[in-house]
């Protein structure tokens, strides 16, 4: 059969493409049998299945014949909904984003210039402009990113050269790095996300640029640490230009102390950053805000939909306090941002981005939000923070387990009392039942982690899971 090759207002194409989108959607909905997460096939078995496919053959197959063969891998699809999924940040999405995300694709606006994406681009502005007064930045503004990684990255790019030019008399965007450019350093925790390591690379500064902050037994970062830390480095000659507080790390949710970070950079001209892309879920919580401590206090901040929100991959964004922060993306090309278009009132947000082609995802963040209101989504934080305190009593008075972190957030971390083989093979039975959960390190030990981010999750849910975890480690010990 030939397809059609892109809509139009023609009645025959819109009912070929309607036919195509519904045909898809069954065979989705077909392939989802049961409740578990994952077929548990072996991934020798599935490469050597995905290896057998023609990839680019001679003479397409039309669309029919294509979703056939899409009908045969979908069972092997992870499914982020599913209740025994918990290894990661990585959420089911909302249904209503799901539509959202059909709207994006279908009219393919790119974020790049106001000729690009009209109404996305007044949707952008009037979504960054609320998440702005969100966090507290009553004059900020923000960027839409690929991720956290991306909008973490956008913030250092951002640091070094507002830095440089304000402390240093610098222009980094037109010189390129300063001579000192090896004594520049950042600070963050010693489990902060590698995000900040490979900012700095990025950035020419090298890993040796990131100072490595000690934690608490919260896992917190050690402010005493931090500010002995910073005595001795500027001691030494080293220029500190930035902090990044994590709010929510990415294994335990622990939260650092913004207030307390505040007063250090402060004191020796820091840019503050707030990587919440994992706490940030909490800002939608009236019960659980206070946990992130005043988010005003940062520069910077950034804001993962992907991870809490449960909005489809990707949508992140990176808010800042003081606008002229983002000028740093600031480049005109003839072609696509021109000035005298910009001072007629056009906006082209390629602006303020490292992007150029962008997605319109600040239209699923408008949709989810006003689709469920600030108060279904403090519903739906509330239940994954108190699942965690529910699952976290539940290990934690058991003598046969370790569980040694009490969540601020939605993680639980925490290990059989056996050894790290049993804790490793315990993580690999239940992938092969369909069920995934997280495995990870706290100091030279292995140990298994829940990320609870599904609202359909129930206690009933995590009590089975615990007891199926017993039952394995008996069957192994
Ligand atoms: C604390 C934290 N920051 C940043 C990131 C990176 O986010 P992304 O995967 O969206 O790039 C993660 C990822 O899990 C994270 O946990």
């Amino acid at each position: 059969m030939a397809n059609s090759l892109v809509l139009s207002s023609d009645q025959k194409v819109k009912d070929e493409f309607r036919s195509m989108i519904m045909k898809t959607l069954d065979a989705i909905l077909t392939s989802i049998k049961d409740e578990s997460a994952f077929s548990g096939i072996d991934p020798l078995v599935l490469r050597e299945k995905v290896n057998k496919l023609e990839i680019l053959p001679e003479e397409g197959l039309g669309f029919d014949k294509t979703l056939e063969n899409v009908k045969d891998f979908l069972p092997h699809m992870l499914k982020t909904w599913s209740t025994d999924y918990m290894p990661h940040l990585h959420s089911p999405a909302l249904l209503e984003s799901i539509a959202a995300e059909l709207i994006i694709s279908v009219f393919n606006d790119s974020m790049d210039s106001w000729d690009q994406s009209p109404l996305p681009t007044e949707m952008e502005v009037a979504v960054l402009d609320r998440l702005a007064k969100l966090v507290g930045f009553e004059n900020g503004d923000g960027n839409f990113t690929s991720g956290g990684s991306q909008s973490n990255i956008s913030a250092i790019i951002a640091a070094r050269d507002s830095f440089c030019k304000k402390e240093l008399g610098y222009d980094v965007k037109k010189y390129g790095l300063p001579e000192c450019y090896r004594k520049l350093k950042l600070y963050t925790s010693s489990i902060s996300h590698f995000s900040m390591d490979k900012a700095c690379h990025i950035l020419g500064l090298g890993y040796e640029a990131v100072g490595k902050l000690p934690v608490d037994d919260k896992e917190k970062v050690d402010i005493k640490a931090f500010e002995k830390l910073l005595e001795e480095d500027v001691r030494k000659g080293f220029i500190p230009f930035c902090a990044v507080a994590t709010l929510g790390t990415t294994d335990f949710g622990s939260i650092d102390d913004i207030g307390e970070m505040r007063r250090l950079c402060d004191k020796y001209h820091m840019h503050l950053h707030a990587d919440a892309a994992y706490g940030s879920g909490l800002l939608m919580s009236d019960k659980y805000r206070y946990r992130l401590g005043d988010v005003s206090l940062c520069d910077s901040i950034t804001i993962d939909f992907h991870k809490m929100f449960l909005l489809p991959i990707s949508c992140s964004c990176v808010l800042v306090k003081d606008k002229s922060l983002l000028d740093c993306f600031e480049l005109h090309a003839d072609y696509l941002n021109r000035e005298e278009d910009e001072e007629d009132g056009y906006i082209n947000l390629v602006g303020k981005s490292m992007q150029t082609t962008r997605r319109a995802d600040a239209i699923k963040v408008y949709v989810s939000f006003v689709c469920r209101g600030k108060d279904g989504f403090g519903k739906i934080i509330d239940h994954s923070v108190e699942n965690a305190k529910y699952l976290y009593d539940l290990l934690k008075d058991d003598k046969a387990f370790i569980c040694p972190v009490e969540p601020e957030i939605s993680s639980v971390v925490f290990a059989t009392r056996t050894s790290d083989e049993v804790n490793k093979k315990i993580r690999r039975v239940l992938l092969s039942e369909g069920t995934v959960i997280g495995q990870t390190v706290k100091d030279g030990v292995t140990m298994l982690k829940f990320t609870l981010l599904n609202p359909a999750l129930t206690t009933a849910h995590l009590d089975r899971l615990v007891d199926r975890i017993r039952k394995i480690r008996d069957s192994i010990c």
